[in-house]
């Protein structure tokens, strides 16, 4: 029998747009990563995935094939597992027949993306009951429901580095209250390494990073009614060694007058939106932040480069 159900929590349209907005009308302008991820942009990610310079996706699925027994025996019969920012499921998937959880709760913002890799799922593990969930997890992460049996978050795809550490900290302590005094989260965080190889992974040559990059005015055309010259703009994606992270921009080519939400915005020849960071941590870094968030029992698993980590953590009790 098929079990899934489906629940909206998308945000309201009125506070996303005041949110772009904001981030458009600041001196140094921004667009939030998650803006990147209409349908177009989730398909245009899940592309990035399979380029050969971006080595992130295909480290941590051979991790995660490795060592999904072992984090069934740490983890448990009839577990719940909640996955932020779900995608296409793709990961998932190498987990759910070795770990057998009763629930799994995938959240995404991309609301018709998630219905179809739900529907998808749950054709799949027909034994496995399916609660999809629209939610913004960067802004909320109360379920709609209750659950029980042991909650396990899944976050892997070092989605943890579009928050700041200080956020990504914040994160984690709220996660940890998510699962509970007996929860446990496995989590995938791409390590700091040579730039030659980071800046590789952000300017594939076959120019899908920069699709995607400039997909994020196209969605704004489209769901926002704004009328960005998507031709406009050039792809920039470079590491920042002081702040650890690469960091993505969109730059105009030339002078630019935007109409969004009622406002003239104008972008000058050479200016910059900022549209994403992506943090990278060691793992000495990222345990430490984890135990600050009261997480223990760490288990670690690294490619032989080095250059990922899947980690799973224990709550630790308050
Ligand atoms: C989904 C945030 C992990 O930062 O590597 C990939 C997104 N952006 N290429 C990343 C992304 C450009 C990705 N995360």
């Amino acid at each position: 029998m098929q079990q899934i159900s489906f629940y909206d929590k998308q945000p309201d349209e009125g506070d996303t747009e005041a949110e772009l907005l904001s981030g458009l009308i600041a001196r140094n302008k921004r667009i939030a990563p998650k803006f990147f991820y209409d349908e177009r942009g989730s398909e245009l990610f899940l592309e990035i995935t399979r380029q050969p310079e971006y080595y992130p996706t295909r480290t941590e699925m051979k991790l995660l094939g490795e060592t999904s027994s072992h984090l069934r025996s740490l983890i448990g019969d009839d577990s719940v597992l909640i996955e932020y920012g779900s995608g296409s499921s793709e990961k998932i998937r190498l987990l759910l027949n070795s770990l057998k959880p009763k629930v799994y709760v995938p959240l995404d913002i991309s609301r018709e993306y998630l219905a179809k890799a739900a529907e998808k799922i749950a054709m799949e593990f027909p034994w496995l009951e399916v609660r999809a969930t629209c939610i913004d997890y960067t802004q909320d992460l109360d379920l709609p429901f209750s659950t029980d049996g042991r909650r396990v978050g899944f976050f892997p795809g070092s989605s943890i580095g579009n928050f700041s550490p200080e956020e990504a900290e914040r994160f984690l302590g709220r996660v940890r209250r998510q699962v509970g005094d007996d929860g446990a989260l496995v989590i995938g965080v791409d390590m700091k390494k040579d730039r030659d190889t980071l800046e590789r992974a952000y300017n594939d040559r076959a120019g899908v990073t920069a699709a995607f990059n400039l997909n994020v005015l196209a969605h704004l055309n489209r769901e926002y009614g704004a009328d960005f010259d998507v031709t406009g703009f050039d792809h920039l994606a470079e590491y920042n060694a002081d702040e650890g992270c690469i960091q993505m921009f969109l730059v105009a080519k030339e002078d630019q007058s935007v109409s969004f939400a009622s406002t003239q915005i104008s972008v000058e020849a050479g200016e910059r939106i900022h549209t994403e960071n992506s943090h990278k941590y060691s793992a000495e870094e990222f345990v430490s932040m984890a135990e600050r968030a009261a997480f223990e029992g760490t288990e670690v698993w690294q490619d032989d480069n080095g250059w990922f980590s899947l980690f799973y953590f224990q709550a630790k009790a308050a």
